[in-house]
């Protein structure tokens, strides 16, 4: 089986895996990192959402040879519970969750937006998030945490 190197989570990688299998079953499944959820499967729900560079991508149907030399992050390396994330201290605050179900993936969403737009409008955060369905329909506090998090950076 071919190598593949790549960065996770800011530590290089390497590992023996079909370069066609896919970025979220090797997350979970072989290095146990339960950040990104398995909803739809294939790339509608974006709970499985991680960043490749500053994009958020649906893992489940990203394929590996597609992460060579690149950069992923997931949830567990955006913040931690000792340092969390702008992004995660604002969806607490604003209680911006019931189920969490769908979180991670529009956390990983909300940090894109952030990297390549730290000053959106609630129309862009909208647009953003528009790949990722809630089912418990917190989006209005979700959008509110985002705008949050985007003004306490910017201060
Ligand atoms: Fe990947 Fe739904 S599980 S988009």
């Amino acid at each position: 089986m071919p190598s593949i190197r790549f960065h996770l989570n800011g530590a290089p990688t390497e590992i023996d895996a079909d370069p066609d299998g896919s970025l979220l079953d090797l997350l979970r499944g072989r290095l146990g990192l339960t950040g990104p959820h398995f909803g739809c499967g294939s790339g509608e729900c974006g709970a499985c959402r991680v960043l490749v560079g500053d994009h958020a991508v649906t893992s489940c149907d990203t394929p590996l040879w597609s992460i060579a030399g690149k950069e992923v992050t997931t949830l567990e390396g955006l913040g931690s519970e000792a340092q969390p994330h702008p992004l995660q201290r604002a969806f607490i605050a604003e209680q911006a969750m019931q189920c969490g179900y769908c979180v991670s993936g529009i956390l990983m969403s909300a940090a894109a937006l952030l990297r390549q737009n730290p000053k959106p409008t609630e129309s862009e955060v909208r647009t953003a998030l528009d790949r990722n369905l809630c089912r418990c329909g917190s989006q209005n506090r979700m959008v509110r945490a985002i705008l949050r998090a985007a003004d306490e950076a910017a201060t």
